[in-house]
This record gives C-alpha cells, sequence and structure tokens, in this order.
C-alpha cells in the first residue's frame, strides 16, 4: 500500500489544484465489481440492485450498473430520485426507506412525466399505506407498493402476521390505486451482533425464517397478489456474502462494498479492496507538537513532527504516511487539522497525507467531485451534494 500511496503522492502534485480530494481508485473498485460478478453468478437467484446513497455519483453509479447489468437501484432520498430516472433509461427503483407523504405527493404533483416511471414506494405500516392511497386517489395513479418488514433489525416496518394481512388487504380492495410489489427487509443486524449473543449463521437463518414465513403468507392467503416477479429484496453490504450462498430473497441491494469503507471491514467481505481515499495537501510542517499554555514541554525530547493539513476531521482515518494519527489533545479542526507522524517520516509542505473513510454515504456528498484515478490520472466525476 505504500507504493500506492507514493505514487498516488506525485501524481496529485502533478495534477492542478491542491485541495482536500475524494478518491476512487479505478482498480481496486473494478477488482471488487468482479468479484461480486463472479458470486452474483454463482448466486443467479439473485438480481442486484445498487444502492444510490453510498455511491452518489451519477458516473460511479453508470460504471457498476454497466458492469454488473443492472438497472435496478435502491434510493433513500428524494433528490437522487429524478437524476436516477432521467439518466437510466430501464430503471427499476426500491426505496430503502418509506417517504414522507408530501414528499411524494410534492413528487407526483412537479413531475407529472414520472407518472408511469417504475418505483417501488416503500410502506412500513397500513397508517403509511392510507396516506399513500390518497396521494394515488389525488392524481389517478397507481402506486407500486413494496412493504417494509422487520427480520429482526428492528428498525420498525412490519412485524407480525396480522400487520402484513392487513396491509395485504388494503391493497386488494384497491387495485385502480396500489399494486403490490413484494417485500425489503434489511438484516444488517445479522453481522453486527455480538457471537455471545448470537452467531452471524444463527441471526441469518432467524432473518430468513421470518422473511420465508411472510412469503408463505402471501402466496398462501393472497394468491391474487402473488405473482412471479415479486420483488422481494433483501441483504445490504454485511450479509451479500450469506445471500449468494443461499437465501429466500431475489434481490440483493448492496453498496458500501465496493468501495469498502472502514465500517465495512469484516471477514465476510475481507476478498474486497478499499477503494476510497481523502487526499489532503500538508500546509505547514512543524518540528514537534507545541501545546498552547504548555511551551513548558517544549523542551523534552519529541517523538513526532507536526503537520497541518488543509481541513480535516472527515468521517474517516488518517492512513498515510504510516504512523500518522491526530492529536490526543491539540483538538480537532475541519479547517485546519493538526496530526503527528513519526519523526523520521519524510514529508514536505505540499505533499498529500491519505485518510480512509469509514462511510461511503456521510462522505461522498460532502465532496463536489469524486476523483477517479486511473492509469495514474484522475477523472473528476460530479457528486449528487443535496
Ligand atoms: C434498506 C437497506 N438495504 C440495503 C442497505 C445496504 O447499503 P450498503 O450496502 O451501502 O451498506 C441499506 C443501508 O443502509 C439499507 O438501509
Amino acid at each position: 500500500m505504500n507504493n500506492f500511496f507514493e505514487q498516488l503522492n506525485r501524481d496529485l502534485k502533478q495534477s492542478n489544484g491542491a485541495l482536500p480530494r475524494l478518491i476512487v481508485d479505478d482498480q481496486a473498485l473494478e477488482q471488487n465489481l468482479q468479484y461480486v460478478a463472479k458470486k452474483l453468478k454463482y448466486g443467479s437467484h439473485l438480481q442486484p440492485r445498487i444502492v444510490v446513497k453510498s455511491l452518489a455519483c451519477l458516473a460511479l453509479l453508470k460504471t457498476i450498473s454497466l458492469k454488473l447489468s443492472t438497472q435496478r437501484f435502491m434510493v433513500f432520498h428524494m433528490p437522487q430520485l429524478l437524476p436516477i430516472l432521467e439518466h437510466f433509461s430501464d430503471v427499476d427503483v426500491l426505496f430503502g426507506k418509506p417517504m414522507p407523504v408530501s414528499t411524494v405527493q410534492h413528487f407526483y404533483a412537479m413531475n407529472q412525466n414520472c407518472r408511469q416511471a417504475d418505483i417501488q414506494w416503500l410502506i412500513d405500516s397500513k397508517a403509511r399505506l392510507l396516506q399513500y392511497l390518497e396521494v394515488a386517489k389525488q392524481f389517478s395513479l397507481t402506486l407500486k407498493i413494496n412493504i417494509e418488514i422487520d427480520v429482526g433489525l428492528h428498525r420498525g416496518g412490519v412485524r407480525s402476521d396480522f400487520a402484513l394481512i392487513e396491509i395485504l388487504r388494503l391493497i386488494e380492495q384497491n387495485p385502480e390505486h396500489l399494486v403490490f410489489a413484494g417485500l425489503m427487509g434489511y438484516d444488517a443486524h445479522v453481522t453486527k451482533l455480538p457471537s455471545v449473543i448470537k452467531k452471524i449463521d444463527v441471526a441469518y437463518r432467524e432473518s430468513q425464517d421470518i422473511y420465508q414465513n411472510y412469503k408463505n403468507i402471501i402466496q398462501q392467503q393472497f394468491p391474487h397478489l402473488w405473482r412471479t416477479d415479486l420483488c422481494f429484496n433483501g441483504g445490504g453490504s454485511p450479509t451479500f456474502y450469506l445471500h449468494v450462498e443461499q437465501s429466500v430473497c431475489n434481490d440483493l441491494s448492496f453498496g458500501s462494498m465496493l468501495l469498502k469503507p472502514s465500517d465495512f471491514d469484516s471477514d465476510g467481505l475481507s476478498v474486497l479492496q478499499a477503494a476510497l481515499w481523502i487526499s489532503t495537501p500538508v500546509l505547514k510542517v512543524l518540528p514537534f507538537t507545541q501545546l498552547p499554555g504548555l511551551e513548558v514541554l517544549d523542551k523534552l525530547p519529541h517523538s513526532s513532527k507536526a503537520l497541518f493539513v488543509y481541513g480535516g476531521y472527515w468521517m474517516a482515518h488518517y492512513v498515510y504516511p504510516r504512523g500518522i494519527h491526530p492529536h490526543a489533545l491539540y483538538g480537532r479542526s475541519t479547517n485546519q487539522e493538526m496530526v503527528n507522524v513519526p519523526k523520521n517520516t519524510e514529508i514536505a509542505v505540499d505533499d498529500f497525507v491519505f485518510l480512509r473513510p469509514t462511510q461511503s454515504e456521510a462522505i461522498i456528498p460532502q465532496f463536489h467531485k469524486l476523483y477517479c484515478y486511473k492509469n495514474r490520472d484522475f477523472e473528476a466525476w460530479e457528486t449528487f451534494r443535496e
């Protein structure tokens, strides 16, 4: 990895404008995509669905969509819906969280041309479905409805057979305005539980059993709503590797793992490579850290130099040069952060330091551009800022 950052440092210094940059390493992304494509071939019962919030950049989404031959997207943020509808010709959008009804209303009021768009609106309760039904009536629409089920994460959604049945009845009674599209059960808890509480395989099996039970209810009690093209969405990056082995779902969403920010370092995703970095220029190099008010310490021996970098305090860990870290007492800064590096580190003003984001969904929208680093060159891609 050291060679990678040394080369990147040289290439950044050759390129225009030394500002903090968000960088995607094309080679690592490519390898991650190859791994995912291979796994999906094996788990061929699963259609991939790209999580837009975690990869919020049109050019990146286009690259991934092409590589994985899918235009299924999971959208979490209303302003990100239109660009997806506009730039992909054969989209199938599923919302990953329920949208407030007024947002849905506003969307149809402002975008009459999207009446036919293939959107599965996610509802978590009968009350929300009743709200959406009113919107469908108001605009003379037939809304596709996907139902959020709680498969153990306990983030809301349907939690009982009765709740599902009530919702399905309401859909059945309003065929002019509502069409049942499927279920969404997110299982992020599966790999996050401490193993003393529950082992991964047990948690996964339990979540899958809950999912299967709801599928059975639909098939047995609502045969008119059952279709072979219903969307049974599940997964997420943390459980991708489990679903491709065996899953009751037919639609698998994932995003972050393709860039693998550090929150996604796990045994199940160990084959994947980190592909997202922040680079930022060094503004000042001081021989050691001086703490205001504690100048008496200046005379002590010092093992670190102090750097001041452009920006800072991102949701990210400093990774290069080796041994770089923020100072425990000096305080963090988003404007001009101080970091320490070992005294013998060769680094000068206008060199770059590197960080690895902990998440992609929080970091990408903080940058105007995502720079695709390929063959030692940079291509600037616009991100979704809103
Ligand atoms: C409903 C749902 N599905 C899937 C995902 C997975 O996204 P990622 O793979 O980027 O973690 C999320 C993440 O929040 C989610 O909320």
